[in-house]
């Protein structure tokens, strides 16, 4: 009775194999280390004080995941792995479909020949395109996505609500997240992206430890009370809770659900950075520069659904996670390569 984490030691997977540890779950983690690195399971255990198994195994390989179905009884699959670089999957469109699209439907291939069909999918906020008014919510027209990386979180979608139509015994519940910020409180697991951080608040942790000089603030000029984006930021360890009660859920009740994880608070480019400065005592240096093509003004959830049929609500502040996120940095300037 276990179960499986794909993507498991990336950013979000990492936190939710600690909240599912913690909540007494067995779980089985496969990775293929794309964007990650294995020292971070022993982090894990390290949190936890837990064993559990890993699996190199990338979700395109079949019958690498027919083993691992073959090896241990698994109940449900947290799906986390993917490719999630914006720009990236601008010039890679290829290897994006391949490995989000590809690589999902490799899985429940899988699954199916293993009888397991329940899933957690990790889909995202920019499956509301640029369209809709906010706050978001779960029955909004989708599409529209301005990148590849967002279309295969839309496909992926589509994909999985076909198959509950195909099938009644599938249970999908399909997570939009809106902006994971944050690491764990102990500073041993967090974000470490690789080269140029893509995203602000990881641009923001490398500019307080001096690996970069100053931020720039991508547009100050959109209909918002500052002048720079809002977003819907939410601490990675609320977020990891959710799986727990959407796996718990999921276990139970066939079809397909969509929920929104985000706090419902929109929160400003400059807010964010004020607030990284006051939980921490650090300035932070930055630039005005231009809008950054595909950006939105505003992004935050209705999070009305999560709250009252999940039963799970975001606890944590931005300035909590400024804090946390600090705390992992400093302590890990280089990630998992220190
Ligand atoms: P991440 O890159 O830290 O984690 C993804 C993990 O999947 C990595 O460990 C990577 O090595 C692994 N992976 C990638 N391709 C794989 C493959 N073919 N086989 C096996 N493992 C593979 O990213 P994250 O921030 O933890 O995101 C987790 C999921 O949530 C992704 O699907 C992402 O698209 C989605 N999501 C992320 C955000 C965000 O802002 N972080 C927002 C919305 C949705
Ligand atoms: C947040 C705000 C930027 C960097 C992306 C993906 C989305 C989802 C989450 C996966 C915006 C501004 C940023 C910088 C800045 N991922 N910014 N300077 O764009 O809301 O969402 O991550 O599903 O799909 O698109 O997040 O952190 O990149 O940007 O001013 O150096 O910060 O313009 O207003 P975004 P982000």
């Amino acid at each position: 009775m276990a179960i499986l984490i794909t993507g498991g030691a990336g950013f979000i997977g990492s936190h939710t194999c600690v909240e599912m540890l913690n909540a007494g779950r067995e779980i089985v983690v496969i990775d293929n280390f794309a964007n990650s690195s294995p020292k971070v399971y022993d982090r894990v255990r390290k949190i936890t004080g837990k064993d559990f198994p890993t699996v190199e195994c990338d979700i395109r390989d079949e019958a690498g995941l027919d083993r691992v179905f073959a090896s241990y009884k698994i109940d449900a699959v947290i799906h986390f792995a993917g490719l999630k670089a914006v720009g990236e999957s601008v010039a890679k469109p290829v290897e994006y479909y391949d490995n989000n699209v590809g690589g999902t439907l490799t899985l429940l291939k899988s699954m199916r020949k293993a009888n397991v069909k329940t899933i957690v999918f990790s889909s995202s906020a920019t499956v509301y395109g640029s369209e809709n008014p906010v706050p978001f919510k779960e029955d909004m027209k989708t599409g529209g996505t301005t990148n590849p990386y967002g279309t295969t979180k839309y496909m992926i979608e589509i994909i999985l609500q076909d198959l509950c139509k195909a099938d009644p015994a599938w249970s999908v519940s399909l997570l939009r997240y809106f902006n994971p910020i944050g690491a764990h409180e102990s500073g041993l697991i967090g974000e470490a992206p690789n080269g140029i951080p893509n995203n602000l608040m990881p641009y923001i942790a490398q500019v307080a430890v001096g690996k970069r000089e100053k931020l720039s603030v991508f547009g100050n000029d959109y209909g918002t009370p500052d002048g720079t984006g809002v977003r819907d930021y939410i601490h990675v360890v609320d977020l990891a809770k959710g799986h727990l009660f959407a796996c718990d859920r999921a276990l139970k009740v066939k079809g397909c659900e969509i929920f929104n994880l985000g706090t419902g608070n929109g929160v400003s480019v400059l807010e964010l950075v004020h607030a990284f400065e006051e939980a921490n005592g650090i300035k932070i240096p930055y630039v005005i520069a231009p809008r950054r093509p595909g950006d939105i003004d505003f992004s935050y959830a209705d999070v009305t659904r999560a709250n009252t049929v999940l039963g799970w609500k975001a606890e944590r502040t931005p300035v909590d996670a400024c804090r946390d996120t600090w705390n992992w940095q400093k302590n890990n300037p280089n990630g998992f390569d220190d």
